[in-house]
């Protein structure tokens, strides 16, 4: 399938939570969402609206696992993030287990998933984040693979729509 880029352009941190949110509602079990982008971009932010959306419970805080590179949190579909900025080498990318969760029934959002492009399932979500100004940011959505493609383009029909 055709392989095509969607842009998303938020103006505030609760406006990323807000499309994080809508993109976990529309995910399944065994998606993956791979993150790039700068420091501070809003990677983990848009995590948490991933995570509300797949109504992880909101007295859990969702934020970026350091020492683990990885936590897993419960909600409709379990949410593991990954965290890959501290991973040194590809060791530890087997130590962690990260291909068994890969291969799982969770959801697996990746921040920093440049670093290992090579080692991501075929079927994925990558979101590539730039930095506009302080507060806006623009996503863009590059889905590989004919399932993740469809419920991006709910996700998106459903994001739309709300904006008018
Ligand atoms: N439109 C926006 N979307 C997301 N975050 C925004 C936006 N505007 C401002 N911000 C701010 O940018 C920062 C994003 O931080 P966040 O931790 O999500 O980034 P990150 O990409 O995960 O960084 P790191 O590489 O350190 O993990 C927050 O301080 C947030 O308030
Ligand atoms: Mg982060």
């Amino acid at each position: 399938m055709e392989i095509k880029d969607y842009l998303i352009k938020t103006n505030s941190p609760e406006e990323t939570i807000g499309f994080g949110t809508v993109l976990g509602e529309h995910l399944e079990p065994g998606s993956v969402v791979a993150l790039t982008g700068d420091f501070g971009s809003g990677k983990t932010c848009l995590t948490q609206g991933i995570a509300r959306g797949l109504n992880v419970p909101g007295h859990i805080y969702v934020t970026s696992p350091s020492f683990t590179l990885i936590n897993e949190y419960p909600g409709r579909i379990p949410l593991f993030h990954i965290d890959l900025y501290r991973l040194e080498n590809e060791s530890e990318w087997e130590e962690i287990g990260i291909d068994e969760v890969l291969s799982g029934e969770g959801v697996v959002v990746i921040e920093w998933a440049e670093k290992v492009c090579h080692r991501l399932p075929r079927e994925h979500l990558l979101i590539l984040i730039d930095t506009i100004s302080d507060n806006s940011r623009t996503f863009k959505l590059r889905g590989h693979g004919e399932k993740i493609i469809d419920l991006v383009n709910h996700a998106l029909a459903k994001w739309k729509a709300k904006d008018n």
